[in-house]
């Protein structure tokens, strides 16, 4: 579902273009170009005035007022991409690192490893993979890739008005004090797992930060899965670079942090449960 603007409720903050992921919002008031909109409903949440809205949004936030503490816990923890300068302590990191330790493994291997990286290694992190990520676009960049890329996630990344000022952003990653992989955020943490274990080793992983994040929304703690990350760890240079043991591949990456801006309100995510044979089946709309 994608939001909209009420221009006259707008007071040119600034705040839903800096937080858009998509880069899909531009202007003074800023207008929304709905091919990159990728619906997540941050500006809806994040806007100071309220000046975002949905047309069928009433019986959301309806029932979001009546939901018990967990349910709201889930609803408002938001992807996070803006910090302060507060380090969470290592006591924190060990506490974030317990829940964690408490999510299922596979015939209880547990045999992920966590490991935790600070600034300034963060923002070098960014920078290779900010520099790594242009050569994927100059390949990306090209009608026979889009037409290639049809139907897969990438997809966005073929569009000349999204991939263009994305490669300007990595650009300035690696040549400016700038992080637009990590987002500034003070720590991050990568989820390892053995290679052997590929499949069930990536939702070991998977189990184990979702915990981690939704622990670390309860401390005050703002999280967000770094996917780009994930796909750069691919790379042995970089893993042997960034101490990766050897035999493990890079599973999860979480950027973790004090978040600078709250969400005041929740965007509606609808969902259609229906009747199938003997079944039910949920489908996200
Ligand atoms: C597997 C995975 C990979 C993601 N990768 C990135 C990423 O590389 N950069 C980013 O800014 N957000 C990333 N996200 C966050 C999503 O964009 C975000 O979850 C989505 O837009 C919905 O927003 P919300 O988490 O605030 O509800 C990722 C999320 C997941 C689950
Ligand atoms: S966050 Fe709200 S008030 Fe600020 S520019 Fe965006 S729409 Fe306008
Ligand atoms: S819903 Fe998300 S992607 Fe779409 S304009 Fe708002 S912040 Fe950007």
């Amino acid at each position: 579902m994608i939001p909209q603007i009420i221009n006259e409720k707008c007071n040119s903050c600034q705040i839903c273009v800096q937080l858009c992921p998509a880069k899909a919002l531009k202007g003074k008031i800023p207008q929304l170009d709905e091919k990159l909109c990728i619906q997540c409903g941050h500006c809806f949440s994040f806007c100071p005035q309220e000046a975002f809205f949905y047309s069928n949004d009433k019986e959301n936030q309806e029932k979001h007022n009546q939901d018990d503490g967990w349910m709201q816990l889930l609803k408002m923890k938001r992807s996070c991409r803006i910090y302060t300068d507060d380090i969470p302590s290592n006591e924190i990191l060990h506490d974030l690192a317990l829940a964690a330790n408490y999510s299922s493994t596979a015939s209880n291997s547990r045999n992920w490893k966590c490991l935790f990286y600070f600034q300034p290694s963060v923002k070098s992190i960014s920078k290779k993979i900010c520099k790594s990520m242009v050569s994927q676009l100059n390949w990306i960049d090209n009608p026979l890739a889009a037409a290639l890329l049809k139907n897969s996630s990438l997809k966005r990344y073929t569009r000349p008005n999204y991939v263009k000022p994305f490669k300007a952003k990595l650009k300035r990653g690696f040549e400016d004090n700038f992080d637009p992989i990590f987002f500034d955020a003070p720590v991050i943490a990568l989820f390892l797992y053995p290679k052997g274990d590929r499949g069930l080793g990536l939702t070991n992983t998977a189990l184990a930060a979702a915990n981690m994040q939704i622990y670390a929304e309860t401390l005050g703690l703002g999280t967000c899965h770094i996917g780009f990350a994930q796909r750069a760890f691919g790379n042995k240079a970089l893993r042997k670079q960034w101490n990766i043991p050897l035999g493990y591949k890079v599973g999860q990456v979480l950027t973790l942090g004090y978040p600078r801006l709250k969400a005041k309100r929740t965007p509606p995510r609808e969902i259609q449960i229906k009747s199938i044979n003997n079944g039910l089946l949920a489908e996200l709309e």
